[in-house]
């Protein structure tokens, strides 16, 4: 009996992540399908398991010889490579057309929290660098308030030599912070590729007009490089929901 339990429980988990592997591809493609224009040649291509979809339908672009993609980070890099697009940089390109990145969280301004993949600056500097920037995301991330999934708050990126003095300070500000650990944990924090330290910050829910002005008191700690808080920066929201279809926010 507990045989068959265990066989129903793996097939109701197999059906969910089936589920919102779907949404995700049909909220990236609808994303690219509706915003990619032909006047578009230089495109930002976040991070995260969403985007993977992006690369996929803008490598099946007729044009895409014509194309050169800004990764937000080594994962990205080789979605583009993989999907045989030209690899750019911001360094080469100060900006872009259009931006696609996924999102651990978004409200009901489009305001989002990122970073789950610790690549929260790259993917801050490739958003502000574009023209339009659209969020991908299944519904699971469709919060409407900030600070309300299973996340664990907002990543931020600290230099090094300033996480105690961080972690005390977003204590003082009323949040639940930890830097953020490799696997196994005993391997130490996390390294991002600009050689930081990730803090986790939980803020409890943030009401989407308070984000900013929350944002912003953490943005003058010294030694915090940049937070996960994407305020006021996506023009666009596709979310891929359950039943099949997308909600596009704007
Ligand atoms: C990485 C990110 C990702 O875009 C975010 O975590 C969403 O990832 P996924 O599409 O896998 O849910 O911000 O730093």
């Amino acid at each position: 009996k507990s045989e068959l339990k265990t066989e129903l429980l793996q097939l109701e988990r197999q059906k969910m992540a089936d589920l919102i592997e779907k949404s995700k591809k049909l909220a990236a493609y609808s994303a690219v399908d509706e915003n990619l224009k032909p006047n578009h040649k230089v495109i930002g291509i976040g991070s995260g398991s969403t985007v993977v979809y992006v690369a996929e339908r803008v490598g099946q672009q007729s044009n895409k010889s014509e194309l050169v993609c800004i990764p937000t980070g080594f994962q990205s890099k080789q979605l583009i490579i993989d999907n045989g697009l030209k690899l750019g940089s911001l360094e080469e390109f100060a900006s872009i057309d259009i931006a696609f990145d996924g999102a651990d969280e978004v409200d009901s301004q489009l305001n989002c929290i990122k970073g789950g993949g610790a690549c929260l600056l790259q993917e801050k500097l490739v958003a502000d660098s574009a023209d339009n920037f659209i969020i991908v995301a299944d519904y699971r991330k469709n919060t409407g308030i900030l600070g309300k999934s299973w996340t664990k708050g907002v990543p931020l990126e600290v230099v090094p030599a300033a996480y105690n003095k961080i972690l005390k300070q977003l204590t003082e500000l009323g949040g639940k912070a930890q830097v953020r650990s490799g696997l196994p944990a005993k391997a130490g924090p996390v390294i991002t590729d600009n050689g930081n330290f990730i803090i986790d910050c939980d803020f409890s829910q943030v009401e989407a007009s308070k984000v900013k002005e929350l944002n912003d008191k953490i943005k003058a700690m010294v030694g915090v490089v940049e937070t996960g808080y994407f305020v006021g920066m996506a023009q666009k929201a596709y979310i891929g929901n359950a039943d099949g279809t997308v909600s596009t926010l704007k």
